[in-house]
């Protein structure tokens, strides 16, 4: 202590100008109140335990955070972690003095009506949201009372996997202000015993380290971690924690044989991870995204990984590579040895990649396997090797066959099982659900690269994980009359490192004693052996072992059970899509996992009224691309919009208000010819104005004619441009210079203050000057159409990019609204409940409705639910709509 107080005040001194302040300094820290450093805003954090056992890599970990509120008024507690991804939150409780409220786990559907109850309420309700690449956030709040106590309880599961010959688990770690008594407890029981040990903190310093106690022997392993109230500061004179991070343990269990089984009470577990086996050499095709939108930072770090990759590529391995954009490039027209003067020559191709033009997806894709088909069928390759294809995007296909579910069909029949493909999406722009679909359809997996700066490190710590294969087609075979409920038990590939675990359930419920058969291709010969366990074994192996905590095997079957059916689950559709459902969602309910098919509901008390908490579980599809696919563009990549404010078809506008996680909707009834003010800025100099076209013809039954944005006009003043875009043409005029395209164009313009894009007969994207974006999305209608014509539709980014004076019938909302809902009751439509909306000091009857978001299908469009706020928005926008019209578009 003495120790680090001195450091810290030498430390100091350069940035002191005068002794004197140092003097001051030095007293302060002498007269130090420990209590004030303790309480932040009324809130005392006493006591917060993240307690973790894992026994046979199945973790169950329990982290209880106690506050106290030390104010003399009601204060909102917050609890708010982080969780692994790979995590199933298993149970949540709140005590408040003395009496605890315990989560119940619900079917998501039921939740929701409790939830939306909630939120209508104006309450506030809980809800876990993906965060980062790793983990998701669950957040909750109380009002706890002058003097009271509160605790929170949160538990959740996971099975570890071992990846780089070590299990890993992180526990995200920030207390965000100082707690009393601090600790991080993990208890590992491995009854194969332990061989290996680690934990480190990302905000671990040298003097931390050793706050870390470790110790293991034999089958068991101790870490704990708790640092006094000084060690927890950032400088011996602050008050602020210092702890925010990931805490990681590591370890590795010892192996004398390649399998381990396990059998406790009707349930078996198999742990199979050879070791001392020679790899298979790789036949390796990457195929690589080189469309307009890698242009730049992602190019530079595709290339960057590419080249390391080829550092690391055997010799005895065959490779290529795909390129495509517009169009399909190969490096070699077959797969290639990877002989060093091969590799010399693959490095000078890799650093002239370049990118630009459009995504042809299927093109690059189909090309690639047609080369690894060729090169199989004229035995180029060797018999015993493994086949990999890695495919990179940042897009979405736009160009060749950009039919997602025509490219997920052509490829599975071209791949036939054969070999793995790996996607890696790169970025926000992608269809993560379509990337992750193909690649489990076809026994590969996806992964995001996120767009930051390591991006290359990334991509090459996903090749490492695939660049070791040990074995290919491998089976684990159990007598099927005694097993029931098996795991997935077939495997492509065996990656060195890795482990495979299948689980299952025996018919017999008594049953001891199990038999499997082994069976894979490796480098040099078959493997195929038989061997067998009982149940006398397992519980010998775990004798010494007091806290197994109940029926771990049963739960991680259960758990591997549900990640496998949830996986299935993304490829399937119709009644097998409902089967894989209902049978993952029954496992769900009866082992209490919160999964994205159930919620966990907490109902809270409050002086007036019940308040629900949600704890959700979002689908890594759900965790970007709802937010942001934004229409194969990547002009935004890195800074992500937090939602869209739009306005398309029967001019609808649609509002999104994040903190109520809902959306607002009206419409504009005017006359065909009519000229609206959508965005005004006078700092930016942005304007948006649309004109409206009605149908073909007038439509004499109805007493309100259909419109729709005919053509809009974008201006920057400041920077002298005009954009004039109709379902025809798309016209730039950049002071006198003008420049016009058709929306069959595909086109990348960047000049000063202007980037534009146009993905041909879809979309196109403009940022101007400030940054601000808008999409502009093509509706084309067919031909000989009755009534419709084609139409526009616009969609803002980035508005924080806008100043606070914006203004228009759109830009209005790009400042903060809030809203309340009360009194839903049923209205004229039995579907569509009416409400009173209070907002901007109005009282308006509104009505649930759905908009068509038509981002992702410019056809159909998806359908997202809102409120929606009658004549022509009367009583939200600010004024009347006709306030809002202009005489010409510029
Ligand atoms: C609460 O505490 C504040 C600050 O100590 C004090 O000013 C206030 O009078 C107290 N209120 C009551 C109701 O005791
Ligand atoms: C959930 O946690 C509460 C509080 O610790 C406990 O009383 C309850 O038994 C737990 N539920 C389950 C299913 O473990
Ligand atoms: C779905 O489940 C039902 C009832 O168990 C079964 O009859 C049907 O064959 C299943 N369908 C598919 C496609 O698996």
């Amino acid at each position: 202590m003495e120790n680090n107080l001195l450091l810290c005040i030498l430390l100091l001194i350069p940035t002191f100008a005068s002794s004197d302040v140092l003097v001051t300094h030095i007293r302060n820290i002498k007269k130090r109140n420990v209590e004030n450093d303790l309480v932040v805003n009324g809130i005392e954090i006493y006591s917060m335990k993240i307690d973790s056992k894992v026994t046979s890599r199945f973790a169950h970990n329990v982290i209880t955070s106690r506050a106290v509120n030390r104010g003399n008024v009601s204060k909102e507690v917050f609890f708010d972690v982080e969780l692994p991804k790979t995590a199933f939150i298993t149970n949540f409780s709140m005590t408040i003095d003395g009496v605890t409220y315990p989560g119940t786990i619900k079917e998501k559907e039921a939740a929701k009506k409790q939830y939306e109850k909630a939120v209508s309420r104006g309450q506030t309700a809980g809800l876990v949201k993906a965060s980062g690449r790793k983990t998701e956030k669950f957040t909750v709040s109380v009002n706890v009372k002058a003097a009271s106590k509160v605790t929170f309880e949160l538990t959740y599961e996971e099975l570890l996997k071992r990846r780089f010959g070590k299990y890993e688990m992180f526990i995200k770690v920030k207390p965000k202000q100082l707690v009393k008594d601090f600790e991080i407890a993990v208890n590992i029981f491995e009854p194969q015993g332990i061989t290996e040990l680690e934990a480190e903190g990302t905000f671990i310093t040298n003097e931390l380290q050793n706050t870390i106690k470790k110790t293991f022997s034999e089958k068991k392993g101790h870490i704990s971690f708790k640092p006094t109230l000084d060690q927890q500061r950032t400088c011996a004179s602050c008050s602020e924690s210092a702890l925010d991070g990931d805490f990681t343990v590591r370890y590795d269990v010892k192996r004398t044989t390649p399998d381990n089984l396990q059998i406790v009470n009707g349930y078996f577990v198999h742990f199979f991870a050879p070791t001392n086996l020679p790899n298979l050499p790789k036949n390796i095709i990457f195929v690589m995204d080189t469309s307009g939108s890698m242009y730049g930072r992602p190019m530079e770090q595709t290339r960057e990984a590419l080249l390391k990759i080829l550092d690391d590529i055997k010799e005895d391995d065959f490779f290529n590579f795909i390129l495509f954009n517009s169009g399909v490039s190969t490096w070699k027209e077959t797969l290639i040895k990877a002989t060093p003067e091969n590799l010399d020559e693959a490095r000078e191709f890799v650093r002239n990649i370049d990118a630009s033009g459009m995504t042809n997806l299927h093109g690059g894709l189909m090309r690639g396997i047609d080369i690894l088909n060729a090169a199989h069928e004229g035995n180029l390759v060797p018999k015993r090797s493994a086949s990999i294809i890695i495919m990179l995007t940042d897009g979405q296909p736009n160009e060749g066959v950009s039919d997602i579910h025509t490219i997920e069909t052509d490829v599975k029949n071209a791949i036939k099982g054969r070999y793995p493909l790996y996607n890696l999406g790169f970025g926000s722009g992608v269809d993560y659900g379509f990337l992750e679909r193909m690649a489990l359809e076809n026994k590969g997996l996806a992964r995001r690269i996120y767009p930051d700066s390591d991006a290359a490190l990334q991509l090459q710590g996903f090749y490492d994980e695939v660049s070791n294969p040990m074995l290919t087609d491998v089976e684990l075979n159990y007598p099927e009359n005694e097993i029931q409920d098996l795991t997935t038990n077939s495997f492509k590939h065996f990656y060195d490192g890795s482990e495979i675990v299948v689980a299952g359930r025996f018919v017999d419920s008594n049953q001891n004693q199990l038999t499997v058969d082994v069976r894979g291709e490796g480098a040099k010969d078959a493997l195929s052996y038989t061997t067998q366990q009982d149940a006398e074994q397992t519980a010998q192996a775990f004798q010494e072992q007091e806290y197994i905590f109940g029926e771990y095997i049963e739960r991680l079957w259960a758990y591997l059970t549900i990640e496998q059916l949830l996986e299935r689950r993304i490829a399937a559709t119709g009644e097998e899509k409902e089967n894989l459902t209902a049978e993952a969602l029954a496992l769900s309910l009866k082992y209490k996992f919160v999964t994205p098919l159930t919620s966990m509901v907490v109902t809270k008390p409050e002086e007036n009224d019940n308040e629900d908490v949600i704890a959700d579980k979002p689908t890594e599809a759900e965790a970007l691309s709802s937010v942001s696919s934004m229409l194969g563009s990547q002009i935004y990549r890195g800074s992500q919009p937090t939602w869209y404010t739009s306005v398309d078809g029967d001019p609808h506008f649609v509002i999104w208000v994040p903190q109520k996680r809902d959306a607002i909707c009206f419409n504009i009834n005017e006359n065909p010819g009519t000229v609206l003010n959508l965005i005004n800025d006078p700092v930016t100099g942005i304007t948006v104005n649309g004109e409206l076209i009605g149908d073909k013809r007038a439509n004499s039954d109805a007493k309100i004619q259909n419109s729709y944005f005919g053509k809009l006009g974008i201006a920057n003043k400041h920077l002298d441009l005009k954009l004039t875009v109709t379902p025809e043409k798309i016209t730039v005029q950049n002071g006198n210079e003008k420049m016009g395209f058709t929306w069959l164009d595909s086109v990348t313009l960047q000049q000063a203050g202007l980037t534009l894009i146009i993905n041909r007969k879809k979309n196109l994207v403009l940022s101007m000057g400030s940054g601000a974006s808008f999409v502009v999305v093509l509706h084309q209608v067919w031909k000989k159409h009755p009534l419709h014509q084609d139409f526009l539709g616009l969609y803002t980014l980035e508005e924080d990019k806008l100043s606070e004076q914006t203004h228009g019938l759109l830009g209005q909302f790009f400042h903060p609204i809030d809203f309340t809902i009360l009194e839903i009751h049923p209205g004229s439509d039995p579907k569509k409940p009416d409400a009173t909306m209070v907002v901007k000091n109005n009282e308006l009857i509104v009505t649930r409705g759905w908009q068509k978001d038509y981002r992702r299908d410019p056809s159909h469009g998806v359908d997202i639910p809102c409120w929606f706020v009658h004549d022509n928005g009367a009583g939200l926008i600010d004024g009347v709509h006709t306030d809002y019209i202009v005489s010409s578009l510029f």
